[in-house]
């Protein structure tokens, strides 16, 4: 570890959050996240009020130099979250900064020690975040998980479309009708069954204005939210959580997008590689559409996860795998998973023979989903025979981990 003007490592301590080191804290998420923005304005943000507040299961610990704050990894539960239809309880990592003077010293990496065990503690199985840099959270055992689409053209690519759906749009302007969002949101499971939402989230989005629902009759079936900002004095529109509960609802929001865009130059549109954006445009060459996905996962109680989990029906042989989890030692061990009818068994076992061993960074990308266990066997990240790949495919075969949230 290197040294650091401002003494050595042991000159830090390791604490839960507390009332007095907030201030700190948000000084050091404006010098870290928002430099250009005013500070007082920063203080006032709503978000501030989710900094530690365990009574809304928001968690907060910090490095402290002299009893100021000058690290802080925060986190929160989200018990909104399904595996198959089955709700697990993810751990969101947000808030992860340190003061520019006390940076590679290891400060983030102390304070993870003692995150990981409270998240067990909290019973959540599984973390997930969003990565500045994934090299950064791969050496902490997270791997990325997700796949996106970011789509930009000019809206006049926008083919002309004949509506007459019969949906009719409004924005919502009360939070209360999250609900309604969450309900169509929910559906989008069926691009990858392993669904993260969060209903605070979908709040805060209402009250920032902008966010319509398509309705047929009194059913909300169809969601896009738009945020407009300047780039060169040109005015760049984004649409993004655009949900839908089928394809025939897709159009409707095709038509509000184009709509919206008539001035501006650029449409950028955030979605599910799935959904047909191209489709709707003239000339595919003139559409950048770019793999935009970058949530990282990682286990934070692997029997606790595998037991939460449903699997495909069709897996039917087990695996016996040894986990190696510097992090979180208690994952630690060998194991027999198998599948019973859709559900997976998870026994410890003696540590003699087992078919493939896995560190943290291994464990968290064969569940991610993002790529098959036999390719991660092809690319040498993983080190099995092929039929154990095969066998760990069939219980965690690729499977798009959808994820609106950015944090
Ligand atoms: C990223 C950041 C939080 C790192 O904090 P830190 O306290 O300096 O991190 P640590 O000293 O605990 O470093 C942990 C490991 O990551 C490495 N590391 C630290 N900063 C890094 C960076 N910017 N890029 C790549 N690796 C980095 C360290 O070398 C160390 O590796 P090692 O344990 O193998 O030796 C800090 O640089 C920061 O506040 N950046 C601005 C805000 C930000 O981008 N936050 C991340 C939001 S997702």
């Amino acid at each position: 570890m290197r040294g650091v003007s401002n003494g050595c490592c042991h000159m830090y301590k390791i604490s839960e959050g507390r009332p007095e080191y907030k201030d700190d804290v948000i000084r050091m998420f404006w010098k870290a996240f928002e430099p250009t923005a005013n500070l007082d304005e920063l203080r006032e943000e709503d978000w501030t009020d989710y900094w530690n507040n365990q009574e809304n299961d928001d968690f907060a610990y910090v490095a402290l130099h002299h009893d100021k704050a000058v690290a802080n990894v925060s986190f929160f539960a989200s018990t909104e979250n399904e595996i198959r239809g089955r709700p697990v309880k993810i751990a969101g990592v947000w808030g992860v900064a340190t003061e520019p003077n006390h940076r590679r010293v290891g400060l983030v990496r102390r304070i993870f020690q003692q995150v990981f065990p409270r998240m067990r503690e909290e019973g959540m199985v599984l973390s997930i975040l969003d990565p500045f840099y994934i090299p950064f959270y791969e050496k902490f055992g997270y791997a990325v998980a997700e796949s996106r689409t970011r789509h930009q053209f000019n809206p006049r690519e926008f083919r002309d479309i004949e509506e007459d759906s019969g949906l009719v749009s409004r924005e919502l302007t009360d939070p209360k009708e999250s609900d309604l969002i969450l309900e169509v949101e929910k559906t989008m499971s069926r691009f990858g069954s392993r669904l993260f939402h969060f209903k605070r989230s979908v709040e805060r989005a209402i009250k920032q204005n902008q966010f319509y629902i398509l309705e047929e009759g009194s059913e909300p079936v169809a969601s896009v939210r738009f945020s407009v900002s300047r780039k060169n004095s040109n005015r760049h529109l984004k649409a993004y959580l655009s949900y839908f509960k089928s394809c025939e609802y897709f159009r409707p929001i095709v038509n509000l997008v184009s709509q919206y865009a008539v001035n501006s130059e650029q449409v950028i549109w955030y979605c599910d590689n799935q959904a047909p954006v191209r489709l709707f445009t003239k000339h595919h060459d003139a559409v950048t559409t770019q793999e935009a996905g970058s949530m990282m996962m990682r286990v934070i109680d692997f029997e606790g996860y595998c037991r939460s989990i449903a699997v495909p029906e069709t897996a039917e042989k087990g695996v016996h795998l040894t986990v190696k989890d510097e992090h979180c030692d208690w994952n630690s061990g060998t194991y027999e998973l198998r599948p019973e009818g859709g559900r997976l068994e998870c026994e410890r076992v003696a540590p003699t023979s087992p078919e493939i061993k896995l560190d943290a960074l291994g464990i968290s990308r064969v569940i991610s989903g993002l790529n098959a266990p036999t390719t991660l066997r092809g690319l040498g990240l993983i080190d099995c025979s092929k039929q154990t790949a095969s066998k760990l495919e069939a219980l965690f075969p690729p499977d798009n981990f959808v994820s609106y949230e950015r944090f």
